[in-house]
């Protein structure tokens, strides 16, 4: 029996979908526990690229059973349209694609009120990826959702009641739309859906836990964008920590094993919010270039600036992580010296904690390491690795008090080494 989380420790955008391919020929189940298609998973191997939003990353590994669990909330239009591409490229998912009938369904209308909050908001708007994220969440808490088990009885009542609802608000809101077409895709999503195993996921869950079965359960965004411990209100609308993984699958908090902390060795954010160690120079610049810091799905520009050690501490604290892996080490193989922020300056007062609220006057502190100067991206072993990154891997060990057990070296599958760390 073992299940393991991995997740973001930073904004999101950690490398989470490559690695948790990587890692799926370890296990025999792997499960998305929260988020939606805000997220955008990247994979690469055998020279094709694939974005996952709302289906796991595992899908590519053999026969593993993947599974959506019920803290996911899911827009069936996106996800017919995602799931038929990775048929279409030979990829079956029916028989190994399982969803929680307790998933939460995202509307065309909550996607109307994502919208219409945001221009509500003004200059104070949170960049959201308008799918529909938060107003699905809030309708979930306020107990008025819809969930995927309601489609196979008695829906369309469902349905236009919750419809009319949010129409009641779009329209205080002096909000204009046309729902045609997103609503025919939509119903067509649903049938679509119908055709999936529809599973009571805790159930199996614990089943496949109790026959000595091994999961490994994926996060979406990033422990910094979350709901609770994240930069408030310039986050997600969900638990993206650790605990999420309980509550969004039905697992005991003491069935859960390793916890995996995914960052880059550098740090990015995208969409509004405060971000303590942002780069607005040519060194920014330079991070986004070579990084290709663009949104997976959006394209949007992600905001780039070096590693910030205090918030990285923080999530590792609040995730309770045991393995750290450290994403696109290349991209910082041409500098000089590599900075890395280790306390901050509020009001002339250096901290080493994260404090409540970092949206004004925060100053990062920062350590400067020398680089390595070599190119990462053909090494296939730690023994390759120069003595400056090894010096920079053992700063953030110090720093951090968690092994890197993995250092990926560019996007590809195969560009990911394993460290031997002791345990
Ligand atoms: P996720 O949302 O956490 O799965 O991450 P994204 O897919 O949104 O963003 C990560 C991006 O970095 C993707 O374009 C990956 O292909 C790419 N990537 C992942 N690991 C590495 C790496 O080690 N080096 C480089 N250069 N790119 C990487
Ligand atoms: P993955 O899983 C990066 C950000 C949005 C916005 C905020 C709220 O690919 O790492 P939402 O649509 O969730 O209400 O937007 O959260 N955001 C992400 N940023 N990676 C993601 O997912 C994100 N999902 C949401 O940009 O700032
Ligand atoms: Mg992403």
């Amino acid at each position: 029996m073992k299940i393991d989380v991995l997740l973001g420790l930073q904004w999101g955008d950690e490398g989470k979908g490559k690695v948790v391919d990587v890692l799926t020929p370890h296990y025999d189940v792997v499960a998305r526990f929260q988020g939606g298609p805000n997220a955008g998973h990247t994979l690469e191997f055998e020279g094709q690229k694939y974005v996952l939003r709302s289906i796991p990353s595992g899908i590519f590994q053999g026969d593993k059973v993947n599974i959506i669990g019920n803290g996911v909330v899911l827009d069936p239009a996106l996800f017919k349209a995602e799931a038929e591409a990775l048929e279409a490229s030979g990829h079956p998912l029916k028989e190994r694609l399982h969803i929680s009938k307790k998933a939460h369904l995202i509307l065309p209308t909550h996607r109307l009120l994502d919208a219409a909050y945001e221009a509500a908001k003004g200059d104070a708007k949170v960049g959201t990826t308008g799918k529909g994220i938060g107003p699905t969440y809030t309708d979930k808490i306020s107990r008025n959702g819809l969930r995927v088990g309601d489609i196979l009885h008695d829906f369309d009542k469902k349905y236009a009641q919750a419809k009319a609802r949010h129409e009641q608000i779009l329209k205080s809101l002096n909000f204009e739309y046309d729902l045609t077409d997103t609503e025919k895709a939509w119903f067509e999503g649903i049938e679509y859906l119908k055709q999936f195993h529809l599973v009571d996921s805790e159930h199996e869950v614990n089943r496949l836990l109790a026959e000595g079965k091994s999961i490994l359960c994926e996060g979406a965004q990033g422990t910094m964008l979350d709901i609770d411990f994240g930069s408030y209100p310039f986050v997600t609308s969900s638990n993206t920590v650790c605990a999420g993984a309980c509550t969004g699958l039905g697992v005991a908090p003491n069935k859960i094993g390793d916890v995996y902390g995914i960052f880059k060795a550098y740090c990015t954010r995208v969409g509004a919010g405060p971000f303590p160690t942002e780069l607005f120079d040519e060194t920014g610049k330079t991070i986004r270039d070579l990084g290709h810091e663009y949104g997976a799905v959006t394209g949007r520009e992600r905001r780039c600036g070096w590693i910030d050690l205090v918030a990285l501490k923080y999530a590792i604290m609040v995730d309770g992580v045991t393995k750290l892996i450290m994403m696109k080490s290349d991209v910082l193989d041409g500098f000089d010296t590599i900075k890395a922020c280790v306390a901050y300056r509020v009001n002339g007062e250096e901290i080493d904690y994260f404090p409540f609220d970092i949206a004004e006057g925060v100053e990062p502190i920062y350590v400067e390491l020398p680089g390595w100067k070599a190119d990462m991206t053909q090494m296939t072993s730690e023994d390759e690795f120069p003595e400056e990154f090894n010096a920079y891997l053992t700063f953030l060990e110090e720093q951090l008090g968690v092994p890197v057990k993995i250092v990926s070296v560019g996007p590809d599958r195969e560009q990911t080494i394993v460290r031997y760390v002791e345990e």
